[in-house]
């Protein structure tokens, strides 16, 4: 599964590149807000901290709109990726905006049937958001599944980004359902690091070394 990093923050982005397992990122236009620059320039400098997708939303919520707004934001870099809300004005930008090429992540899915729908679009992304869907009481990585098992069902090329994810389950979860591609905050993915016995080991092994070998 590939991991892109959830945030528009560019320390966390630059912190989480030098482990060399970052392989694109997702914005959103909260995400954009909180670090306070105009979302061209902001995506502009995510893309030359990471080399990968990198979703930048429209803000726009008509189609015509969208799509302008979509082209504009795909020429500010190769790896821009267009995202788009599942409403039926986003699904008419994504079949115009796929048809001309531009590659889009559709976004704020929660039922297996809008992911159909994106799907015919030719969105090259789906975002189901799992956390979501578990705040209200349903079990989001259910929704994961059945995307995956509708897509291979007539070989869909749109690729599942499980979305929302908030802690080290949900990335495990979402691997085994057979998503694409997780999306995380920083939080989150540093937390993929942590175990104790890694921890204790490690002290052991140096105790033993130094003790050995200390004069
Ligand atoms: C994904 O593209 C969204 O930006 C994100 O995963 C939403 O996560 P949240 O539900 O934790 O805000």
């Amino acid at each position: 599964m590939k991991i892109f990093l959830d945030t528009a923050n560019l320390d966390e982005l630059r912190a989480a590149a030098k482990w060399g397992i970052v392989d694109g990122v997702t914005t959103n236009p909260s995400l954009i807000a909180k670090e306070g620059k105009p979302i061209k320039e902001q995506v502009a400098a995510i893309c030359d901290i990471v080399d990968g997708p990198v979703s930048a939303e429209v803000i726009s919520v008509e189609a015509k709109a969208m799509i302008a707004e979509g082209r504009e934001l795909a020429k500010v870099h190769k790896n821009i990726i267009v995202k788009l809300p599942l409403i039926r004005d986003g699904i008419e930008a994504c079949s115009a905006l796929s048809k001309e090429g531009i590659r889009t992540n559709v976004t704020l899915c929660f039922s297996p049937a809008q992911a159909l729908l994106a799907a015919k679009a030719g969105a090259y992304f789906i975002s189901p958001f799992v956390g979501r869907l578990d705040d209200v009481g349903a079990t989001g990585m259910d929704l994961v599944r059945q995307i995956v098992a509708i897509y291979e069902n007539y070989d869909y090329e749109t690729q599942v980004l499980a979305a929302s994810l908030r802690g080290p389950l949900h990335v495990v979860e979402a691997s085994l359902a057979g998503a694409h591609i997780g999306t995380m905050p920083f939080k989150v993915l540093d937390s993929l690091f942590n175990h104790p016995l890694t921890d204790k080991g490690l002290e052991q092994f140096l105790k033993d070394y130094n003790k050995a070998f200390a004069k």
